[in-house]
Formats: C-alpha cells, structure tokens, sequence
C-alpha cells in the first residue's frame, strides 16, 4: 500500500485528479471506478480544470460509480446520480452511454445488482477504482459487519452512516436507510485503487485501514491485501497512521 500525505485538501485533489488522468493518457478507454462523498469534490473539480485546460480526454473512458440511496430518484438533488452530474458529467466529453450508475429505483433491485457486476465484467473490469472511507471504515456502503459481501447488493445502512449523511437532508426522516452497492469483491477486482481521506475524522479509520491486519469491522482494511493501492491521506487524516 502506497500512502501518499499531503498539506492541504487541495493538494490531495490535485494529486488525485492527475493520477486519474495519468492513467486516461495511458489507456484512453480507462474503465473508471467512481465514488461520491464531500471528499472527491475537490478531485472532480480539478478534473474539470484539467478537462477545460485541453489536458484530458474523457471520451473513450467507461464509469461505473459505487452506490446509490435506494428510492432516490436520479432527479434526486440528494441522488448519486445527481451528484455525478453536478460535480463531473455536465462539465467533460464522457459520453452519456459509457456512465453507468447502479438504480436504487429498479423494480428488482437483485436483478440489479446481478446486471451491474456483468456490465462491469462485460466492459473489462475496472482499471481504476476511486474510493472514499467513512469514518467507520466503510468503503462504497459496505458497513462494518461480521461477513462482507463479495458482489453488488443492497445494505441496511449503520446509524452512523445515517448520521453522517444526514446533512445533506432537511430532516431526519428524509435520509434514505438502504443503498445498493458494489461490493468488496467488485471493488477488489479493480487493477488499481486510490482511497482519498480528509480530515481528522477519518483519521482513526485510516490508522485501522494501514495497521496490518483485515478485519469485516473496518472494510478499508481488506484493501492492504490488494496489489495497488495508493492511500492520498491530507496530514490530519493521517495523523494516526500505521507505517506498514
Ligand atoms: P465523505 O464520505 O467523503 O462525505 O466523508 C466518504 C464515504 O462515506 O465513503
């Protein structure tokens, strides 16, 4: 694991938004893992620099994001697919049929799921996969549990992760409970991966991400297993850190 520290959450969107496009220029048909959260805000926005300054080109790249809130709508100002839109895909040239989101609206959301990870394995595995961490250690929404689910599915969400999202809405009672989401076996099948974390609220999750031992408490903690991970850490997300 490759654990990169920088000063300042622009440096850590700046860092990463250029290994991102370093690895469009290396294979302009990148099959592009996305995350959401306030933490890639910054990465997506320097994308959108780097695109406007003529030094990216998205038009051959596939995304297949990580989650989304079951029942929200894709017109949703709280939805993934929302999100998406707003902070990359109404500012660069991907092409609308190379995005792909999973529904938390299907009628069948199992069929779903299933559909998803094929697609996935139809358009060649995900190259690079751009994760977040919660501050309970989850990655995409696979929750603290005493099992982890190898495919894409729908989770109960934690009342911590309920919290946590819970600014985003105006009540309580508008935070949606379910997700559906890739999960550790989609996401571990990516050939590269970049885990962003800000802030000394993901500090302690990322000291039990990089301590050296894999436990379904702390989902991140699978990826010391993988080949190539690289963790973009700002100095207070890192401040607990454990040196591998
Ligand atoms: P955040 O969420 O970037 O909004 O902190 C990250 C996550 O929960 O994966």
């Amino acid at each position: 694991m490759k654990i990169i520290v920088t000063e300042t959450y622009r440096e850590l969107s700046i860092k990463a938004a250029s290994l991102i496009a370093e690895e469009i220029k290396r294979c302009k048909n990148l099959v592009l893992g996305l995350a959401t959260g306030s933490t890639p805000e910054g990465m997506y926005a320097e994308l959108v620099n780097f695109y406007r300054a003529g030094n990216i080109n998205f038009s051959g790249v596939v995304t297949f994001n990580l989650d989304e809130y079951v029942s929200l709508e894709p017109g949703h100002p709280q939805s993934y697919h929302y999100f998406m839109r707003r902070h990359l895909f109404d500012h660069v040239n991907l092409a609308p049929e190379n995005v792909n989101i999973p529904s938390g609206c299907a009628a069948d959301l199992e069929s779903e799921c299933h559909a998803y990870d094929a697609k996935i394995e139809q358009a060649g595995g995900i190259g690079l996969q751009v994760l977040g961490i919660g501050a309970n250690g989850h990655i995409g929404f696979n929750e603290p549990d005493s099992s982890l689910k190898v495919h894409t599915h729908c989770v109960n969400l934690t009342e911590e992760t309920v919290a946590a999202n819970s600014r985003f809405f105006e009540t309580p009672d508008q935070v949606p409970r379910r997700a559906v989401t890739m999960g550790v076996g989609s996401i571990m099948k990516a050939a590269k991966i970049i885990l962003l974390a800000s802030g000394s609220g993901k500090a302690d999750a990322i000291r039990q991400t990089t301590k050296g031992v894999v436990t379904t408490s702390v989902p991140a903690s699978i990826l010391q297993v993988h080949r190539d991970v690289t963790l973009i850490v700002d100095r207070e997300a890192a401040a607990q850190r454990c040196l591998l």
